[in-house]
């Protein structure tokens, strides 16, 4: 019978077939232990010396890593194990060799991996990043789908830009202008208005210059839309949200978590309601801590979001960003206007901010002053006003970046390591 790994378990003393890769191997004189790989897991192949035929043992010392196979055995139950169970193997069929694979068991350097990386996702801790990023998206889905949310896909080629002009990638669309979609936000409003509670999960782009632990060029976004929703009642679903994938991977990837070495009581903690603090309040506290560089209507960076999350254990919500800083759709705080209605969350553990969201201007002449302030095209945006022309209402919503999030709950210092292939400042290949 042909199975996966992650079928064993029902096949306990049965003999049955697996395609696998060989991801290591040892052997002593009359016994060799391979540690075989199918993607769905891993597990310990046993040969016998004197168990198997001469030339299946031969074949078993032989092999070289990542060579494919089918390998044939019997499966058993083994508690000291750390894979749990064990395949007492009984033929060896190689598919295709594998001759000097470039990364093995030893240290590499991070670039060298990187220009590995059709390789580097073989490995035990990036397989377990991917399949923590895996529950995370099947979590979300589950999450919004049971709100009552309809899932809708904005554009990627756009003609104009939510987030400012600064980091857009401009293409050629025939004769016009287009630019890589950096947010989806503005066509999840005009859906919002039609559906009510939307979610989009879609790749977005910046062509941002930075080089830090924390930015793709290109990242994945999740981003809801709710009308009738305000500030406050947004950052109630944003915190169920988080709670509620942080959960969904603690119960359903223990085995990668523990791969990853991850510290799971500080998962444990994760549950609503998050702290929040206002911008002004998140400023007092960072001149109180030596942050003097620092004043009222500076945007924070790393070292300030890490300052501020460290004294909690929860992600904590900074709310009330002056209105100069951030984007023209942000809706004015209505008895001060200097500051928007708007919240970015911050991860534990210095993994900075992994959801940025706001209330959105609903006043047509309001929006329409923005526009201009921010010296946007009336042309490219005609459409969104609109929005407001017809039926407007207050309505709220957020980006969760997919990358940062799986960085903070697999524990992983770099997002390089969160997607499957990295766009990085110096980086298009593989
Ligand atoms: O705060 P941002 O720029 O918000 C927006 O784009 C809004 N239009 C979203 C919305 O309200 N619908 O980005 C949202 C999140 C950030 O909190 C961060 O997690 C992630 O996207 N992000 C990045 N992740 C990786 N690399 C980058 N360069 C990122 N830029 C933003």
């Amino acid at each position: 019978m042909k199975i996966t790994i992650a079928e064993v378990s029902k096949h306990v003393e049965e003999e049955v077939t697996m395609g696998v890769w060989l991801a290591n191997k040892r052997s002593s004189g009359k016994i060799a232990f391979l540690q075989l790989r199918d993607g769905t897991g891993f597990i310990q192949g046993v040969v016998v010396k004197n168990d198997v035929e001469e030339n299946v043992f031969q074949k078993a010392k032989s092999l070289s890593q990542e060579t494919s196979l089918f390998i044939t055995g019997v499966v058993q139950q083994d508690n000291r194990s750390k894979f749990g169970y064990e395949l007492l193997v009984k033929n060896i069929e190689v598919i295709a060799e594998a001759k000097d694979y470039p990364i093995t068991p030893k240290e590499h350097g991070t670039e060298f991996l990187m220009d590995h990386r059709h390789l580097w996702l073989r490995s035990r801790k990036q397989h377990a990043v991917m399949k923590i990023r895996n529950e995370i998206i099947r979590a979300t889905y589950e999450f919004f789908n049971e709100k009552g949310f309809v899932k809708v896909d904005p554009p990627i080629l756009t003609g104009s830009a939510p987030e400012g002009t600064s980091e857009l990638f401009h293409t050629k669309y025939f004769d016009e202008d287009a630019y890589l979609s950096q947010s989806g936000q503005l066509y999840m409003e005009a859906a919002a208005m039609a559906l009510g509670k939307v979610f989009s999960f879609g790749p977005t782009f910046r062509a941002e210059k930075s080089k830090t632990r924390r930015h793709l060029i290109e990242f994945w976004m999740i981003e809801p839309e709710m009308a009738f929703y305000s500030f406050k009642d947004s950052l109630e679903i944003q915190e169920q949200y988080v709670a509620y994938i942080v959960q969904s991977v603690l119960q359903n990837c223990p085995v990668e978590l523990e791969r990853l070495g991850r510290d799971i009581s500080k998962l444990e903690k994760i549950k609503a309601p998050f702290p929040r603090i206002t911008y002004d309040e998140a400023i007092q506290f960072l001149h109180k801590n030596g942050f003097d560089d620092i004043e009222w209507g500076d945007d924070f960076g790393a070292p300030h979001e890490t300052a501020i999350a460290e004294s909690h254990d929860k992600p904590i919500f900074i709310t009330h960003y002056p209105t100069k800083i951030k984007p023209f759709y942000m809706e004015p705080d209505p008895n001060r206007p200097e500051v928007v209605l708007c919240a970015d969350l911050i991860a534990p553990e210095g993994y900075g901010e992994i959801i940025g969201g706001s209330e959105r201007i609903h006043d047509y002449e309001l929006l329409k002053s923005r526009l201009e302030d921010h010296h946007l095209s009336m042309d490219a945006y005609k459409w969104y006003l609109e929005l407001r022309k017809y039926g407007s209402v207050p309505h709220s919503g957020f980006g969760l970046g997919l990358e940062r999030t799986v960085a903070w709950i697999s524990g992983v210092e770099h997002v390089r390591e969160t997607i499957p292939f990295p766009r990085l400042l110096n980086r298009l290949y593989p």
